[in-house]
């Protein structure tokens, strides 16, 4: 798919960090852009200064997605890429202090990075199976999701995230064969470390701690590098199935 005017791109997670940076990557080249997001300060702001458009939603809410994708058939009347990039990280262990991990907690996790990826990119998969079939392929959309290198490399007090984030590692393959035959490609990016509002509050000693660990380049993740391997990922028609490490060769130690 060539990213242009006529493209119809919705980005959940879209008001910040890789979200943000998806968006301002999708409307340079001309594309209309959804921002699904929660926080509606942040969405709106981005949407006023990108020309985007901004629909809060909550991706942890079935029916709040449901009544969202309604919103951009309504709208727009056809979409070609979806970008999951909505997403939590609360640390926690399994043991502590005698107790176990809360299950509220867990499940809330699990609720909005992997359920919430899921059935975003189910009803995008819906809109873009009406579209019709491009040349030279037959190619009718491309679907992003964002799981992380700690869906292998999960750290101590990771276990909800890596569990959820392996769980998107593993929806990639199943559902590009299923939406196989509609002409859907779906792939995942698993970025190492980025430098996002998720690690922007830390000390300055310890965001250049953590880029030197990386082997090289010994930095941070800039969003833009994760946004330009979408734009990759939607104009290269075999890149399919699969969740890419995009991480400077980093392994992440256990703490
Ligand atoms: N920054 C990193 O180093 C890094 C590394 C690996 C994976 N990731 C993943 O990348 C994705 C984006 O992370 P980021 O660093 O840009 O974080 P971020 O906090 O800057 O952005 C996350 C966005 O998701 C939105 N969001 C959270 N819960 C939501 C919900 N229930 N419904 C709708 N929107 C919701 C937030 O409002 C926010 O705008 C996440 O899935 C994260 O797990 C980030």
């Amino acid at each position: 798919m060539k990213i242009g005017g006529d493209t119809v791109a919705s980005v959940t997670g879209g008001a910040s960090g890789l979200g943000a940076a998806t968006v301002r990557m999708l409307t340079g080249l001309g594309a209309q852009v959804l921002i699904l997001d929660r926080d509606a300060d942040r969405g709106a702001a981005l949407a006023d200064e990108t020309g985007a458009r901004f629909r809060p939603l909550d991706v942890s809410d079935a029916a709040d997605i449901a009544a969202a994708f309604a919103d951009i058939a309504e709208t727009e009347g056809r979409l070609d890429l979806h970008v999951n990039c909505a997403g939590i990280a609360p640390a926690a262990k399994t043991i502590s202090r005698g107790e176990v991990h809360d299950a509220y907690a867990f499940a809330r996790v699990v609720a909005i990075n992997l359920n919430g990826s899921f059935f975003c990119a189910s009803h995008a998969a819906l809109m873009m199976a009406a579209n019709p079939p491009a040349a030279p392929d037959g190619e009718r959309g491309v679907i992003v999701h964002t799981a992380s290198i700690a869906a292998w490399d999960g750290q101590v007090g990771q276990a909800a995230y890596a569990a959820s984030k392996g769980g998107v590692a593993g929806l990639v393959l199943p559902m590009a064969r299923d939406l196989a035959d509609k002409g859907i490609r779906v792939c995942a990016i698993a970025p190492g470390l980025f430098l996002t509002p998720m690690l922007e509050g830390l000390p300055d000693e310890v965001r250049e701690s953590l880029g030197a660990q990386v082997p090289f380049p010994a930095r941070l993740g800039d969003p833009g590098d994760y946004a330009a391997l979408v734009r990759h990922i939607a104009e290269n028609p075999m890149l399919n199935g699969e969740t890419i490490r995009l991480d400077g060769a980093i392994r992440m130690a256990p703490r």
